[in-house]
């Protein structure tokens, strides 16, 4: 991508053409993916990929500050989100003093919250102190504990109302996009169709505004589980594992290093 989109831009993209978000949580594949990607998301998903805990739920602000500044070095020209973690968020005040610190410690764009009309009074409040929201509603990694699980939303008609309402009040609270997880296609295409913002679907089917996707799921190097909604476009942990067990050989026989490679 060689211009830096804005709020703006991202809004007008609405029904121009689908927007492409990929996570990254460092310099080196920020760099990698800034060249295809209209947005970069620190998703605290990191907790899991990066930091290997079993959810998102233990993710700090601080964590996601230092990965967000990793990205924007790697990222210079590219529109970055930083998911807000868990708790970072419970009341208006928290959520206006967080956002500010990751505003103040790093370059990212906006940040990004789980929640729909029980979080509209907080999106409203980060916009009106000049900080802008990216929403998330579907299903919200951060409740996994609360729910038992992740459950996929919208099996029923009192659950495609309530996330149309969602979207309804997340948008009106001023959030310039948002996501939609786990959320059977048919209603995330209602959903995105009841408002006027991108809404960016991951594991919420095709009629919607955008696609996110984990970049260690979408490149393979995740193996011990691969959601029915990732697509791999890469064999990266058989690639990586290949190529290190290839390096192993050739030192443990000596063939590494060779002339070329020595001073
Ligand atoms: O944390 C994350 O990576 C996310 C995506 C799953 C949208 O929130």
């Amino acid at each position: 991508m060689s211009k830096k989109l804005t709020i703006s831009s991202i809004k007008k993209s609405k029904g121009v053409r689908p927007l492409v978000m990929i996570t990254a949580y460092d310099a080196l594949f920020a760099r990698l993916v800034s060249q295809s990607a209209d947005m970069i998301l620190v998703g605290d998903s990191l907790n899991m990929s990066f930091a290997g805990k079993s959810d998102t739920v233990s993710a700090t602000i601080e964590q996601m500050i230092y990965h967000t500044n990793a990205v924007c070095m790697g990222a210079k020209n590219s529109f970055v989100i930083c998911d807000m973690p868990f708790g970072s968020y419970s009341d208006k005040t928290t959520a206006l003093q967080n956002a500010i610190k990751v505003f103040q410690q790093t370059p990212a764009d906006c940040v990004k919250i789980e929640g729909g009309k029980d979080k509209a009074q907080i999106i409203q409040h980060l916009n009106d102190n000049g900080i802008a929201v990216c929403g998330h509603i579907g299903l919200l990694p951060q409740s996994v504990r609360s729910e038992g699980g992740y459950k996929v939303k919208g099996k029923t008609e009192e659950e495609k109302i309530s996330l149309i309402e969602d979207a309804k009040a997340v948008e009106k609270a001023g959030a310039f996009c948002m996501v939609i997880e786990g959320t059977k296609a048919d209603v995330a295409k209602e959903v995105a169709e009841a408002v006027n913002i991108p809404v960016i679907g991951i594991g919420a089917g095709a009629e919607v505004d955008g696609q996110v996707l984990v970049f260690s799921d979408m490149l393979g190097l995740f193996e011990e589980f691969t959601p029915k909604f990732v697509k791999k476009y890469l064999d990266g942990a058989t690639l990586v594992k290949d190529a290190v067990a290839r390096y192993a050989d050739e030192v443990i026989c000596k063939e590494f290093p060779k002339e070329e490679h020595t001073y």
